[in-house]
């Protein structure tokens, strides 16, 4: 995690206290040790898409308490795409399944509500099925994305850019 988010997370007393049971917990902090887009790992990840959505949320409106926790728990799984051994399931990991085992993981470890349970669902719509259906949902699929891309771009030199990935997805659908 880089010193600047860091320090922006900690001396943010009311996001801390919306996710600090999450930050503390012990499987949770396993995916530290997870690559993630190749150029982070997937707590890092996940962090930034969290405290984002909690800025949007802010300004714009929507549960603050929602949008920071599904926002931390959207990525919580421990498979590694690159570790599939077929395309095809890499695919099917990278796009459908993981939002779904991120839900399972997240409730079997801290309990969500159902607003939660669509927004970790939901959030690799339209390169799912699992259709946004609240203002918190759609805070964090907007939030991934920009994250990803920042993320992504940042291998390739910022040549990559929004319109490159819009297309992208709409030709993997
Ligand atoms: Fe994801
Ligand atoms: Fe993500």
């Amino acid at each position: 995690m880089s010193e600047k988010l860091s320090k922006k997370i900690k001396s943010d007393l009311y996001y801390d206290y919306l996710v600090k049971d999450i930050m503390n917990n012990p499987n949770f902090n396993k995916i530290k040790d997870i690559p993630h887009h190749n150029t982070t790992d997937r707590y890092t990840h996940s962090l930034n898409v969290s405290y984002f959505a909690y800025k949007i949320a802010r300004l714009i409106g929507g549960d603050l308490r929602v949008v920071a926790r599904s926002g931390l728990l959207h990525d919580f799984f421990y498979e590694i795409p690159k570790e599939c051994d077929k395309a095809k399931d890499r695919m099917k990991l990278t796009t459908k399944d993981h939002p779904i085992i991120a839900v399972i993981n997240s409730k079997e470890e801290f309990g969500i509500n159902e607003i939660e349970e669509n927004a970790i669902k939901s959030h690799m719509y339209p390169l799912n099925s699992y259709v946004p259906k609240h203002k918190e949902s759609w805070i964090i699929n907007f939030a991934d994305k920009l994250i990803t891309i920042k993320e992504v771009t940042y291998t390739f030199n910022y040549s990559f850019n929004i319109l490159t990935l819009f297309l992208l997805n709409w030709f993997i659908r």
